[in-house]
């Protein structure tokens, strides 16, 4: 018998969300219904509704969560009813041309669930990532589902499953930050400030956090920044310098997703540094650079996907650490609030006001 639960929807592009009844089919063979405990609000559920992403609409929004395995269909081994799980939008295919290759963190036939969660008259939604997951009760393929220690609060476990998994992977796996380098993070928001995390939890030495807010900075600095550069009243790239000798970073990484930001990232890096985009940009933004700078510079310039992830090594992994005192989860967490309030966490997001918003179901 399929669920009847409320969820936050996006109905049309730019308009207020609002809350919807939805109907969760039983869970099919490899998918799993999950009891949503939290869900935090990241910056891409703003994407989607304002069509940023595609126009697929109507969207279920949500998609950092964790919560309770409610059901789960024929065949499912990996997760049991009342496992305590992180939804993750990469379930490996194990056969793609990536996986082939043994790099799954490029997979590029993840697994979602086959069947569609649907309003009560019939309309299919698009769950954000695959997850849609502000909503009482979810759908999603069993492999979305990874386990971790339920010694953990769902309102900090779930930012593993997007946000905090992006940054924190935009540092160490993307990134590959190592024991002594220098690193610069642009854009100091719930992604921004995992990445500097992330790049402390690798041995950074010189953490620079470069915003445009300064109260982003001060927060910033809680994470293991080092030094901080207000890019509104500074040349982010030349203060970057001067914090490094003169050279620019081993590693900067643009956690925004804006052309002027990638630019500053691209010459804050010294020769043979990495420059990481992890921030998401639109559809419609263009970058030009001297083809002669992107050679004679050197090093990479990598996209991080989901921070190039693996959710079954990253996310227990990162809970262990959480819990043994050595990253701060749930420093993440600015505020709960109840699934009516989405709409204004967008507000407080775009004024600067919170890091992350987390949804908590009863
Ligand atoms: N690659 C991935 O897999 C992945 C996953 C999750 C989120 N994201 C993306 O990461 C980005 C950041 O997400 P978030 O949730 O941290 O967003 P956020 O809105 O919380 O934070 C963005 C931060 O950037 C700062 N900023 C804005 N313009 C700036 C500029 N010109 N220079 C410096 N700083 C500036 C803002 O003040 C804010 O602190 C978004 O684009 C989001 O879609 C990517
Ligand atoms: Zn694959
Ligand atoms: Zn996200």
């Amino acid at each position: 018998m399929a669920y009847e639960v409320k969820g936050v929807v996006a109905r049309s592009k730019g308009a207020p969300v609002t809350v919807e009844t939805v109907i969760v089919p039983d869970p099919g063979p490899g998918e799993a219904v999950v009891d949503i405990q939290a869900c935090g609000v990241c910056h891409t559920d703003l994407h989607y509704r304002e069509g940023g992403i595609n126009d697929e609409y109507p969207f279920l929004l949500g998609h950092e969560a964790a919560g309770t395995v409610a059901a789960v269909g024929a065949g499912v081994t990996n997760v049991a009813v009342g496992d305590f799980v992180i939804l993750n939008w990469r379930a490996v295919c194990g056969q793609c041309r990536a996986c082939a290759k043994g790099e799954l963190q490029y997979c590029f036939a993840t697994h979602n669930a086959a069947q569609k969660m649907t309003l009560a008259d019939g309309t299919e939604l698009s769950p954000a990532l695959g997850i849609g997951a502000f909503v009482e009760k979810t759908l999603v393929h069993s492999g979305q589902c990874t386990k971790v220690d339920p010694a953990a609060p769902a309102t900090a476990a779930g930012l593993l499953g997007c946000g905090v998994m992006a940054g924190v992977g935009a540092a160490i796996n993307t990134g590959a930050v190592k024991r002594g380098e220098s690193v610069a993070v642009f854009g100091c928001g719930g992604v921004g400030d995992a990445a500097i995390a992330g790049a402390k939890l690798a041995g950074a030495t010189t953490i620079i956090a470069v915003d445009i807010d300064d109260r982003k900075l001060e927060w910033a600095r809680q994470f293991g920044a080092t030094h901080t550069v207000n890019s509104k009243a500074t040349d982010a790239v030349e203060a970057i310098k001067g914090h490094t000798g003169g050279f620019g970073v081993d590693v900067a990484i643009d956690a925004v997703g804006h052309p002027a930001v990638f630019e500053q990232a691209f010459y804050a890096r010294d020769l043979a540094g990495r420059v990481v985009l992890v921030g998401v940009p639109t559809p419609d933004m263009t970058i030009t650079l001297p083809l002669i700078e992107v050679f004679g510079r050197g090093g990479a310039t990598k996209s991080s996907w989901y921070g190039d992830c693996l959710p079954s090594r990253d996310f227990p992994m990162l809970v262990d650490l959480y819990l043994q005192g050595r990253f701060p989860l749930e420093d993440f967490v600015s505020e709960t609030i109840g699934i009516d309030d989405v709409e204004s966490a967008f507000e407080k997001m775009h004024s600067g006001d919170v890091l992350r918003s987390v949804v908590v179901f009863k």
